[in-house]
């Protein structure tokens, strides 16, 4: 007889993003003449840059020749991607990667969705509150979280670390000891970071209580301060105890395009087995590789033109953090992020519940936002705005938020 996967039976309703489409949708049906501006999810707005643009084109057209189709490609990456990461994302900032270390994917999501398929079965993990919700998610689907306490909206096996206005939207150390800790910077959602010192400290950590540290550096092209690692292999030693996840979502806007890489440095291993052979067996076994035209398009972005286009898209959307920042600031809200990532995380006035201020800006305002409270029980009274949108959308929703 057949049963299903109770798991999913677990999970609190839908997934965050689907329950603000759903609502978005249903007041939009409801109130056809309203324009309704989404400053939700972080979906980019700007078009692929031309460079990335060409080499979509150029590949489609091999695709086109007998004599230069591709097939099935390798299930970790085509060699010249692989490459192309190494020499610019990480030998400039003399972090030693090799090519063999880098598993090529469509996207962070996916693979940190899938990456908790390496853990044991009972393992503990270690989430900030809050947090990016495909990491619990994940973990609940595999049984990993068993209990989700409706009450405190939390699952009461996942070893929560509180970042709150006290420890500036920072974990702490656990008190409890974990065998797998989440962590990603710039952080979505709050849109903290924390020094390179800082980072070193959770690597030496991990490495003392021989945790693994999944790191999301899905928006490392945000980073402007000079004290913040773009990547976690630039701490010592983190080569025995991190797995880096990457994206092209963000920086080159291939949200729709998909395309993101993880790297498993070859030391990582426990119990004489090494993650990486893991990784690629189960990559194998479920995945035939990101499309060659795709990953083309992705080698375009560290050309000379495709670095200077992603300058100029990150810089656009850092335009419109920087407005939303200080525009919310002058209204008398209290604001963090946006600095070092595309994300500015609000306090709701009058410690109003996150879904009420989104009800409330959703219906009044005509502005969609992502209710604080969605990330996990330390986002309640909080909201978090995107600066993905476009100027003008950016600076309407603003005067709209001034006038309610
Ligand atoms: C978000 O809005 O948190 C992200 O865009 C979701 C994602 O990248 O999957």
């Amino acid at each position: 007889m057949f049963f299903i996967n109770n798991n999913f039976q677990r999970l609190p309703g839908n997934y965050l993003f689907s329950t603000i489409a759903k609502k978005v949708n249903e007041y939009k049906e409801a109130n056809p003449d309203k324009s309704i501006i989404s400053l939700g999810i972080g979906d980019v707005t700007r078009p692929l840059p031309p460079a990335v643009i060409k080499a979509l084109h150029d590949a489609v057209d091999e695709m086109a020749d007998a004599s230069t189709f591709r097939g099935y490609g390798p299930e970790q990456g085509y060699l010249f991607l692989r490459e192309t990461i190494v020499k610019e994302d990480y030998a400039p900032k003399g972090v030693d990667i090799s090519a063999d270390e880098i598993y090529v994917g469509d996207g962070a999501k996916s693979d940190s969705g899938n990456i908790q398929e390496l853990f044991y079965k009972d393992a503990k993990i270690a989430v900030t509150d809050p947090v990016y919700p495909v990491y619990v998610d994940s973990n609940a689907i595999a049984g990993r979280a068993g209990f989700f306490d409706a009450i405190e909206e939390k699952w009461n096996d996942l070893i929560y670390m509180p970042c709150t206005e006290e420890n500036c939207f920072a974990p702490q150390l656990p008190g409890e000891k974990p065998d797998v800790i989440y962590l990603c910077f710039p952080n979505n959602p709050t849109g903290s970071t924390i020094p390179k010192s800082e980072l070193q400290e959770w690597v030496d950590y991990a490495n003392t209580i021989g945790a693994l540290i999944i790191y999301d550096a899905a928006y490392e092209a945000y980073i402007s301060s000079d004290n913040v690692a773009h990547s976690i292999f630039e701490c010592e030693g983190a080569r025995t105890c991190a797995i880096e996840i990457r994206s092209f979502s963000k920086n080159a806007g291939f949200t729709g395009t998909r395309l993101g890489f993880t790297v498993i440095p070859r030391e990582l291993e426990f119990g004489h087995v090494k993650l990486g052979d893991l990784w690629a067996r189960r990559q194998g076994t479920k995945f035939n590789g990101a499309p060659y035209i795709i990953q083309r398009a992705g080698e375009a972005v560290y050309s000379e033109e495709g670095k200077a286009q992603v300058k100029e898209l990150v810089s656009y959307y850092m335009e419109n953090a920087k407005l939303i920042r200080e525009t919310l600031e002058s209204m008398g809200y209290t604001v963090s992020g946006g600095i070092d990532a595309p994300y500015i995380w609000m306090k709701t006035p009058e410690d109003m519940e996150s879904w009420e201020f989104f009800d409330k800006l959703l219906t009044e305002a005509n502005v969609v936002g992502t209710p604080g409270s969605g990330f996990g029980p330390s986002g309640e009274g909080y909201f978090r705005l995107t600066a993905f949108g476009t100027h003008e959308n950016t600076k309407e929703a603003l005067e709209r938020i001034k006038k309610l």
